[in-house]
């Protein structure tokens, strides 16, 4: 076997994961549960480079573009994890195709490495279970975890954490709008701005224990299907996170006028019983807008008229990651 395709979609938490227990290891000090999406997703070729490992060199590309700097290390740094756990030999090419900006706060990296983790395990000398295929793209990073499994997932605390599925995603009534409000690379990325949170923000210790709180109910509402409840709790859980990232010196502002207009819009249609969404925000300007698969469409409609809305696209439920072709 020479060479491996696999897909992972994105996911978008429901209950966040922002704060690490662990940075080696990627442990998050949150719990979190999300919803895999079926078209934000990364396609990754693997292809099994001949030579020795001293003499030829990982490589990287995305979406076409050669990948050098941070990035690169990122990812042979992640490849050596699996090469001195003794999962692989020797180097790889590695090709990713987004279907969404990179970088911009849309979760890629849940799917990149969701998808990465996917395609390596097919070269694995050992079996691997799902659940240490989590644990391995948890390495990668923390919401990558999440894609594994698909539909909605959690992962729990834990000493070295997975994520399993809870709901299957043709099981899930609800699916996302998008909002997508520009599309620029964010200012600080995830892991640094949760260590920022962690060391200035007043709101932190606070943060962890809501998390904990509203993860424990998130869990009984979603196998309730009860959307209504597990909107209101995704939407307080989006915001408790915020108000820490804001919170942190320097602040972490990742939303802007759009993202705001977004959010006075949606509590206004639900006011006047247009449509029942609710809206959880990552660590960028773009808004997700939950709703019941039956209104998705009309949210779609409302969303894309927003001044300021560069593209609003509807997701169901993704499936987990998996293998497209082995050549
Ligand atoms: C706000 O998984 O990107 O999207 O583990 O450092 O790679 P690293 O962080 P990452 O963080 C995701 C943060 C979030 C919330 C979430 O997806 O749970």
């Amino acid at each position: 076997m020479q060479r491996v395709t696999a897909r992972a979609g994105a996911n978008i938490a429901l209950i966040k994961y922002w704060g690490k227990r662990d940075e080696g290891s990627n442990a998050p000090a949150t719990p979190s549960l999300s919803l895999t999406l079926d078209q934000l997703t990364t396609t990754t070729t693997v292809t099994r480079l001949s030579g020795a490992s001293q003499t030829i060199r990982d490589t990287f590309s995305i979406n076409g573009e050669t990948l050098s700097g941070k990035g690169a290390d990122r990812l042979r740094r992640y490849l050596d994890l699996w090469r001195n756990e003794g999962l692989i030999e020797g180097p790889f090419a590695v090709s990713s195709q987004n279907s969404f900006p990179t970088g911009a706060g849309l979760a890629s990296s849940a799917s990149g490495f969701a998808a990465l983790a996917t395609a390596l395990a097919a070269f694995s000398r050992k079996p691997l279970s799902k659940r240490l295929l989590s644990q391995l793209a948890r390495r990668g990073s923390g919401s990558a975890a999440r894609s594994i499994p698909g539909g909605i997932a959690a992962m729990p605390l834990s000493d070295d954490p997975a994520a399993r599925e809870i709901v299957p995603a043709d099981e899930v009534p609800w699916g996302m709008v998008i909002a997508e409000v520009e599309s620029t690379p964010k200012a600080i990325g995830s892991t640094e701005g949760m260590n920022l949170s962690r060391d200035t923000s007043p709101y932190y210790t606070a943060w962890l224990a809501t998390a904990r709180r509203d993860y424990k109910a998130m869990l009984g509402a979603v196998k309730a299907l009860d959307f209504t409840a597990v909107g209101e709790l995704a939407e307080a859980n989006s915001h408790a996170m915020h108000a820490c990232m804001v919170a942190t010196r320097p602040a972490l502002l990742y939303w802007n006028d759009v993202t705001l207009r977004v959010l006075h819009e949606l509590a206004r249609w639900r006011k006047a019983g247009t449509v029942e969404a609710y809206a959880t925000i990552d660590a960028g300007p773009h808004v997700c807008l939950l709703a019941r698969r039956e209104d998705l469409d009309r949210v779609l409609n409302l969303a894309s008229k927003l001044p300021g809305v560069a593209r609003a696209r509807i997701n169901l439920p993704g499936p987990p990651a998996t293998v497209l072709e082995v050549g």
